[in-house]
């Protein structure tokens, strides 16, 4: 039997909330299968802990987690430490740490999801999302000048690498090879006249390679219009970082909500361990409450068994989160029902035992 060691970081306000749900359906799945275990060490770090201690996490925290084969993180950032320094020195550290540069969000409606558009439909919104995840208007080089003066200027930098623009627009190509999808790049080459220039012409060489994939580009603003009006259009879609992140969000709400929302944030080459979190955040509005939706984590712990090779467990995970969905009866507040956080894991694993 296999064992994968899993380093968890359940993080702040929700996040400890919906990754104790998705450890539960982890361990369940793999129980019920019997080709695979799970061997999770817990971290600490986050928001209380730099509250304690001056920072996010152990000063050798990313020597500590490489010896993991994955991440599974709950959320990050509270009140009380400011934003910027909570995702850069834990988050975006990890990401970036480790290279993990595609970021795979699923904007895909299952039946018995919420869909605030008037012909929503599983046919329709079936979207993959392969968002840049290392660089881009998250490069976090910039300055401040004049600080607190009259004359007070910043600067933050976009980074579009060669190396990185290609690596994620072919990660896009070959994710549509596999599935038979079209690829559709996201940019802005009309007002970013230098970064979004260089990602169509890097995407227009590269989707020469691929003669037998459809292509489509859209202008970000337009795009995001496009979703609302005309969602089929999307399959496969690659976009840079800071696009990748909004549009992800709006791709939520077609799709049932920030609560339904996973991501896998993937390095392909697996130097380095590759980290699951749901797309949403901390949710300080409904903390403590016992009422966030875990259905995002139980997602992206699918992705983790679709990546170590487990697709048929992964698929199993899909299909429970969707019977559940379909039964209409165990939902937290943000789907309509009244069930708590840890009701909704509990049903999710009893009818994987159906399943598997
Ligand atoms: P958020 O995603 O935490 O919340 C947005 C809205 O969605 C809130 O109304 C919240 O209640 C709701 N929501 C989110 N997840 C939910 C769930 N599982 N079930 C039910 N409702 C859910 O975004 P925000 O409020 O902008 O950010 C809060 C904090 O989280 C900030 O510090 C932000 O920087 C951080 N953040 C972290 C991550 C991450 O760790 N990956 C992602 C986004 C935001
Ligand atoms: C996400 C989040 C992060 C991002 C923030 C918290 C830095 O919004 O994972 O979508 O922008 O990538
Ligand atoms: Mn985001």
């Amino acid at each position: 039997m296999e064992t994968l060691k899993i380093a968890a970081i359940p993080g702040d306000g929700i996040g400890p909330e919906v990754i104790a749900e998705g450890i539960k359906v982890l361990e369940k799945a793999a129980q019920l299968d019997g080709r695979v275990q799970f061997e999770f060490t817990y971290f600490p770090w986050g928001c209380e802990y730099y509250l304690e201690h001056g920072r996010m996490m152990d000063q050798d925290g990313i020597d500590q987690l490489k010896k993991f084969d994955a991440i599974y993180l709950g959320a990050v950032g509270y009140p009380g430490v400011p934003d910027h320094i909570s995702l850069w020195d834990l988050l975006l550290r990890i990401r970036k740490s480790f290279d993990q540069y595609v970021n795979i969000r699923p904007i895909q409606l299952l039946n018995g999801a919420p869909c605030p558009l008037k012909n929503g439909s599983k046919q329709k919104i079936d979207m993959l999302f392969i968002r840049e995840n290392s660089e881009g208007e998250y490069s976090g080089a910039g300055d401040w000048l004049f600080k607190g003066k009259p004359e007070e200027v910043v600067l933050q930098t976009g980074v579009f690498s060669r190396k990185g623009t290609e690596r994620i627009i072919r990660y896009a190509f070959e994710t549509a090879k596999e599935s038979g999808k079209t690829v559709t790049s996201i940019s802005k080459a009309n007002a970013l006249n230098y970064s979004m220039v260089f990602w169509d012409e890097v995407f227009e060489e590269v989707s020469k390679e691929y003669p037998e994939i459809q292509t489509y580009s859209y202008l970000v603003d337009a795009a995001a219009m496009h979703m609302i009006t005309d969602p089929e259009r999307f399959e496969v879609v690659v976009t840079s970082n800071l696009f990748g992140d909004i549009l992800t969000d709006l791709g939520a709400a077609l799709a049932g909500g920030m609560g339904l929302a996973a991501g896998a944030n993937i390095n392909p080459e697996r130097e380095y361990p590759s980290m699951f979190e749901p797309v949403h955040g901390s949710a300080p509005d409904i903390a403590g409450k016992g009422i966030a939706n875990p259905l995002a984590a139980v997602w992206s712990a699918s992705q983790m068994f679709d990546f170590f090779g487990y697709n048929d467990l992964g698929e199993k995970l899909l299909q429970a989160i969707e019977k559940l969905l379909e039964e209409n009866e165990v939902l937290t507040p943000d789907l309509g029902g009244n069930a708590s956080t840890s009701e909704v894991g509990d049903r999710v694993t009893e009818i994987l035992c159906e399943l598997i």
